[in-house]
């Protein structure tokens, strides 16, 4: 038999198509597989359902036995709410005052108010426990409010406060006396600005620097450098991690729209290695190194936590490698590692992460603290990939400016802060700095347990979580008993306890003792009880069976919950 010419193009042309669509379809699977089996691994899911969640809240009755406590352990855990009610409006009177005046017209403070514990409890403790949004100055580790009251810091304001506020009080009018001269001067530079530079590029071995004004712009930029550098669309972040709130970092809940160009894969995982070799569409990966505390997770914040399943994994040998692995099929395959050092730069090691882990990025990002004080986002990169422009292109190019970079009183106080990073002083911060902050986390851990109290502190460094051992649903309640004992809490709450590196053992112990009180105290009020039978899953499930019945309209047979359409 003759076949025609014709018909073996024809049969050519189909195996190419099957070839490419089986090609394809591994692509896909290689992908699919590469995501987080958890609803952080799939945004777009996850926003799906999060906008499927309906609004109930539990009443006064159910407030204090969702769990189906009995009811001495309601009656238990009311008469402690109240007495903590009592202790607020006592301590916290013109503090609560200025919030509930100010709260009306400042959206910000709306919303962190609302999410400070899971919905269902919101609306009563924000109307019991008043304690206040403001702070009128700090002193050392503590800070004082608008009563007088004095705290200790566990907050570090958002990660900013790394060698205690006192020395940032004098970075930013160091800073100020500086640059007074030459002003508000925007677009010229501020001579300070090259020093700077030098101890940027060397602190972080790369070798041009570009100044922003806020961590999330620095992302931004970055990945648009690594997108007009590689030709390439996509971004690679790992599942959990934080990078601002730019919509291309943050794909899931909290961004009205899709991000189309993000791929979220799983987090120290073969698979996404797998997904970074065989794909030619992505730009770089970000990594965001807080992440090794709890890989995976999403930052670790109170509102969510239903249950006590908190879980951490921290191992630094573990991620080092894994870090190496990325790094090597980054370079094989022209893919630019970002390393997101904005919380993490100069926390972990002067050097941050990439001396803490060993490993090099192509980009670094750092913020937060590097500013002395003031606003900041820092990209630190290889020349190649910081350059804008190119040479034989003249009308090709990667744009990036703002009215506010290298505003001269943040530069000034970044060279006090970076000066800093000299002193004897401060390198002696940064000696045994995880022995120091292990041991600590090892001895309130050792109190927590024998006083059989259901609480532990997980630490990378001076970065510190609290995990709960119990599958309670009021753990978010900790953090109330904790500020009446003068602990003060972002408002995340537990999740994240940030220390500055000026905490002197006496300072850590005060902490510790006030913790330790604060548990034993929630103990005592009951809300630790719990039905033997219960699990964090069985927990997760009765809330689903609610959420469940509110959405379908049969709310009105289960007593004690409070709805609204
Ligand atoms: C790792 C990381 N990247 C980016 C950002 C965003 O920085 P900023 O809040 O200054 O925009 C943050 C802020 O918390 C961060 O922790």
């Amino acid at each position: 038999m003759e076949i025609s010419g014709t018909a073996l193009a024809f049969y050519g042309l189909g195996a190419g198509v099957v070839a490419a669509s089986l090609v394809a379809l591994r692509r896909r699977l290689l992908l699919s597989k590469a995501k987080h089996p958890s609803l952080n691994g799939h945004a777009r899911m996850a926003r799906r359902i999060a906008s499927l969640v309906p609004f109930y809240e539990y009443d006064e009755r159910r407030f204090f036995c969702s769990d189906n406590a009995p009811a001495k352990i309601a009656a238990l855990r009311r008469d402690g709410f109240m007495r903590l009610s009592a202790l607020y409006a006592s301590r916290f009177g013109e503090t609560a005052r200025l919030t509930a005046q100010a709260a009306g017209a400042i959206s910000d403070l709306q919303f962190t108010q609302a999410y400070r514990v899971p919905f269902q409890y919101s609306r009563l403790v924000r109307e019991h426990l008043r304690s206040g949004a403001f702070m009128q100055s700090s002193d050392g580790v503590m800070l004082i409010d608008l009563d007088g009251n004095r705290f200790y810091d566990l907050g570090g304001s958002y990660g900013i406060n790394l060698l205690g506020y006192d020395c940032y009080k004098g970075t930013m009018e160091r800073g100020l006396a500086r640059v007074r001269e030459l002003g508000a001067v925007l677009g010229p530079y501020h001579p300070v600005i090259a020093d700077n530079v030098k101890r940027l590029t060397r602190i972080s071995g790369l070798d041009e620097v570009s100044f922003h004004m806020s961590g999330t712009e620095a992302v931004m930029q970055a990945v648009r450098l690594a997108r007009y550098h590689t030709g390439r669309s996509h971004l690679v972040r790992f599942c959990g991690a934080y990078h601002g709130w730019w919509g291309d970092v943050q794909p899931g809940i909290g961004n009205p729209l899709p991000a189309r160009e993000t791929y979220t894969l799983k987090d120290a995982s073969e698979d996404s290695l797998r997904v970074l070799r065989t794909r030619r569409n992505i730009a770089c990966v970000l990594v965001n190194p807080s992440q090794a505390l709890h890989p995976n997770a999403g930052p670790p914040a109170d509102s969510s936590l239903v249950d006590g399943a908190r879980r951490t994994g921290f191992d630094r040998e573990a991620y080092a490698d894994w870090l190496r692995r990325l790094r090597a099929v980054c370079t094989q395959r022209n893919i630019v590692l970002i390393f997101d050092e904005i919380f993490v730069g100069f926390r972990l090691a002067l050097g941050g992460a990439q001396e803490y882990f060993g490993v090099r990025a192509d980009l670094v990002t750092y913020g937060k603290t590097v500013g002395g004080g003031f606003p900041i986002g820092v990209i630190c990169g290889r020349r190649d990939l910081m350059k804008r422009f190119r040479d034989d292109r003249p009308a090709d190019i990667c744009f990036a400016r703002g009215t506010f970079n290298s505003h001269p009183v943040v530069m000034g106080a970044m060279n006090e802060f970076l000066q800093l990073l000299d002193t004897p002083e401060v390198l002696a911060l940064y000696r045994d700095l995880d022995e120091r902050w292990d041991a600590r986390a090892k001895r309130l851990n050792a109190r927590l347990r024998d006083e059989f109290l259901p609480v532990r502190v997980a630490n990378m460094s001076s970065i510190w979580t609290v995990c709960y051992t119990r599958p309670s649903r009021y753990n978010w309640m900790l953090q109330y008993y904790l500020r009446a004992e003068g602990l003060a809490l972002s408002w995340i709450g537990t999740g994240r306890l940030i220390f500055s590196l000026n905490y002197s053992d006496s300072d850590f112990e005060a902490v510790a003792d006030r913790f330790v009180a604060a548990a034993r105290a929630m103990e005592r009020d009951g809300w630790w009880w719990c039905d033997p039978s219960a699990t964090n899953r069985s927990i997760r499930r009765d809330i689903l069976k609610e959420m469940i019945a509110h959405r379908f309209g049969r709310v009105a047979r289960k007593p004690g919950i409070d709805h609204q359409d």
